[in-house]
């Protein structure tokens, strides 16, 4: 069961501000809804900044009370709008970033997002003392120091349901099927589908396989009596691949058709377990805050809360299991 932190020690803060930021995932409305009527429970009042760092720059902050936060626990994206803030690399743009935060009277931020938008949060705090916490919120789970992210388990159910779907197509025509799903440079969301939806092979970035090697799986699925195969393939940093991988499937005598799920797996509805989690990091980011800790994410390590350090997450590379990938193989073999 997964606990908020006790904390002892409360800072006094009258206001904090919470923005997300990099690629929505579902699960985030959940978060805002914790870090607002957590905050606002403890005494203290919440500004929500939309359109991520852009908005911020912007000055686009509205006061957020309990009932604005209603009715969103169950709704994928999120309701203060995201963005990929190129402008925020720049040490002046952070620098007016935390003018603006001190002008607006807010004393600590919450920041939801990915790898991205923790550096930029993390530079913001180092240069201009503005206490942040992050929450880690993406679909790929490609953070290091959590075992989990915000987004991730709705990502792969949504895939999953997809994967369900293409089966019944391929066993009726006999195809070959290869499934793209996202995950950028990381093959978390890759391996989880693979394994959840049964997938002859499963291709990722973190392990490379050759087109011979990919030919080989099909055709000892073949003479094992199969007449139909699910290729699952991470995305890798440029979408595509699966087309690629298709054209040289064919040219070695492997025709297969090619669906990429793509954004289909960022919207949605939250599962059951994305929002419980977004509703404790929530929570437990507002909770550190409010006790004086900063310039750290909270996650989760061996089903408990953890604060680590920026230092320790950003650009750190989270390590696929090559044990759950060994165990997809022999089990699809
Ligand atoms: O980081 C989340 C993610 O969905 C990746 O899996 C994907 O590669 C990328 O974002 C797509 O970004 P955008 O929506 O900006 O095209």
């Amino acid at each position: 069961m997964l606990k908020i932190p006790t904390i002892q020690a409360r800072k006094k803060y009258s206001s904090i501000g919470v923005l997300t930021s990099g690629g929505d995932a579902p699960g985030m409305n959940a978060a805002i809804r914790a870090v607002v009527r957590y905050a606002i429970v403890h005494g203290c009042q919440v500004h929500g900044i939309l359109r991520g760092y852009s908005g911020l720059l912007d000055e686009q902050m509205i006061p957020l009370e309990a009932t604005s936060v209603a009715n969103i626990i169950q709704r994928g994206g999120t309701l203060l709008k995201t963005d990929r803030c190129e402008a925020f690399f720049k040490k002046s743009t952070r620098k007016k970033a935390a003018e603006i935060l001190r002008k607006k009277g807010l004393e600590g931020l919450v920041v939801i997002g990915g790898d991205g938008s923790f550096t930029g949060a993390h530079l913001l705090e180092k240069e201009n003392d503005f206490p942040v916490i992050g929450v880690p919120g993406t679909i790929d789970n490609d953070i290091a120091q959590t075992d989990d992210t915000i987004g991730f388990d709705t990502a792969v159910s949504t895939a999953i349901e997809a994967i369900d779907r293409i089966r019944d197509t391929a066993s009726s025509h006999d195809r070959t099927f290869l499934v793209e799903v996202m995950g950028r440079s990381s093959g978390f969301i890759a391996l989880q589908v693979g394994m959840a939806g049964g997938a002859e092979t499963i291709i990722i970035p973190e392990r490379k396989q050759s087109i011979q090697n990919i030919c080989e799986t099909i055709d000892r699925g073949i003479r094992r009596g199969k007449t139909s195969s699910i290729i699952v393939v991470a995305e890798g940093q440029k979408p595509g691949l699966s087309a690629r991988l298709a054209q040289e499937l064919s040219q070695s005598g492997h025709p297969a058709k090619v669906c990429i799920l793509g954004h289909t797996q960022r919207g949605g509805t939250p599962t059951a377990h994305d929002r419980v989690l977004a509703s404790v990091l929530g929570a437990s980011a507002v909770a550190y805050l409010m006790a004086g800790k900063s310039s750290a994410m909270v996650g989760i390590q061996n089903s408990q809360v953890a604060l680590v350090p920026f230092s320790k997450v950003i650009g750190v590379k989270k390590q696929v299991s090559q044990d759950l990938l060994q165990l997809a193989q022999e089990l699809s073999s």
